[in-house]
């Protein structure tokens, strides 16, 4: 059997190099390490590229999220919907406040939140929704815009997977009146460890730039530079979740490349497809009219019924090839924190709990070489052959 350390293809493989070694090297040189001019330049530049009027810069997506509820006013008792198809951080956020993350079931299509679902269990209760533009393709924002207007309810948009992506022409991060990004290592801008938030709101970007940092009046990041001054004020309790400049000039350099990498994900995407059509036994990503998705992860499904092997099985063998893949998600109501705090069954989440047993994430990483995705293609039909009912 392949040891994950020797995999011909890994899941994951950050597309970082020289550019990005030799910004962090400048950094180190110039003896600022931690927020400052770098991570201006990189909110600027960030927002410019998604089309916000501010990008709050900060040390991870969960973070993002966490600011983006507190700048809301969420409090304790509120509910949130989320769908359950999602990572831990975004409904856990939500538990940070004492509020109820309240899941919701997802569209057996996308695999994103399912609004009409959404609208179920709303009740009054309900203060905000947080979409998850799963594996990068945005929700529908249309339909989700005209429940949270008809609601009463604020939308703060999880775009972890989703950089960058577009809804009817307009891209994820100038959509919502909040969007929060990840830099973490896997996605598709890194800096290791990062976040964005994104927004037009003036009084929305002035409270989580104070809240990232301790919650201390105007440009506490500045103290210590020439024009800063000793002076602070602690103004409420907050977070230390600010954006470091070794991260912001490597995000720089990645925003640059941001568009290519896109392509080349996406040439890999319009690969796979072409080619894993061509079996009834899998069922390949359906990307929505009106809608352009990063390409985060190629998520392919098993039609099951047509195999003599799960899902799990199907792991197992690529990775004896010396392929790596993994599972995006498995849904929140299947976690025993969920089960046991909320008490959510599996029945209560029809789409999540039936996709959950037959989806996986391919290698889709701008680094790929031609012999790799070969690879990953001639194993995954040579094992549905051999497995064919
Ligand atoms: C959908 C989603 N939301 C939020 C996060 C959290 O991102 P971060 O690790 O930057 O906090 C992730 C991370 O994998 C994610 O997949």
């Amino acid at each position: 059997m392949t040891n994950v350390h020797e995999l011909i293809v890994p899941f994951h493989c950050a597309f970082v190099g020289e550019q990005e070694a030799l910004a962090a090297a400048d950094v180190v040189r110039s003896g600022w390490l931690t927020m400052g001019s770098k991570t201006i330049e990189f909110e600027k530049k960030f927002a410019e590229y998604v089309g916000a009027k501010h990008a709050v810069g900060v040390n991870s997506c969960t973070a993002a999220l966490h600011l983006a509820l507190e700048a809301i006013g969420l409090k304790q008792g509120d509910e949130v919907l989320v769908p359950t198809t999602t990572f831990a951080s975004t409904a856990e956020v939500v538990t940070y406040f004492k509020a109820r993350p309240v899941l919701v079931d997802v569209d057996p299509v996308t695999l994103c939140i399912d609004p009409c679902d959404a609208e179920r269990r709303i009740t009054p209760r309900t203060r905000a929704i947080i979409p998850v533009h799963f594996a990068g393709q945005p929700c529908d924002m249309k339909a989700i815009q005209d429940l949270a207007k008809h609601h009463g309810l604020r939308v703060i948009e999880d775009a972890a997977h989703a950089l960058p992506a577009s809804f009817a022409g307009v891209r994820v991060g100038a959509i919502s009146e909040l969007t929060a990004f990840s830099f973490y290592a896997t996605k598709t801008l890194t800096t290791g460890e990062g976040g964005m938030v994104t927004t037009n709101n003036d009084d929305l970007a002035a409270r989580m730039r104070m809240m990232r940092l301790h919650g201390i009046s105007r440009d506490a990041w500045k103290r210590y530079s020439a024009e800063g001054s000793w002076f602070y004020e602690v103004l409420e309790s907050g977070f230390k979740y600010n954006l470091t400049d070794i991260q912001s000039a490597i995000g720089i350099v990645q925003l640059e490349k941001c568009d290519a990498m896109n392509a080349a994900r996406a040439q890999i995407a319009s690969r796979y497809t072409t080619e894993f059509s061509k079996t009834s036994a899998l069922q390949v990503p359906t990307i929505c009219e009106n809608r352009e998705t990063s390409w985060h992860l190629y998520v392919l499904r098993l039609n099951l019924e047509q195999l003599t092997i799960t899902r799990s099985q199907m792991i197992e063998e690529l990775r004896t090839r010396g392929i790596g893949t993994s599972v995006h998600f498995i849904p929140l109501h299947m976690h025993p924190y969920y089960k046991n705090a909320y008490g959510y069954k599996p029945e209560d989440f029809p789409v999540a709990t039936k996709e959950f047993e037959r989806y996986l994430s391919l290698p889709i990483f701008p680094g790929m070489t031609g012999a790799q995705i070969a690879l990953v293609i001639e194993s995954v039909l040579g094992i549905v052959k051999a497995a064919a009912k």
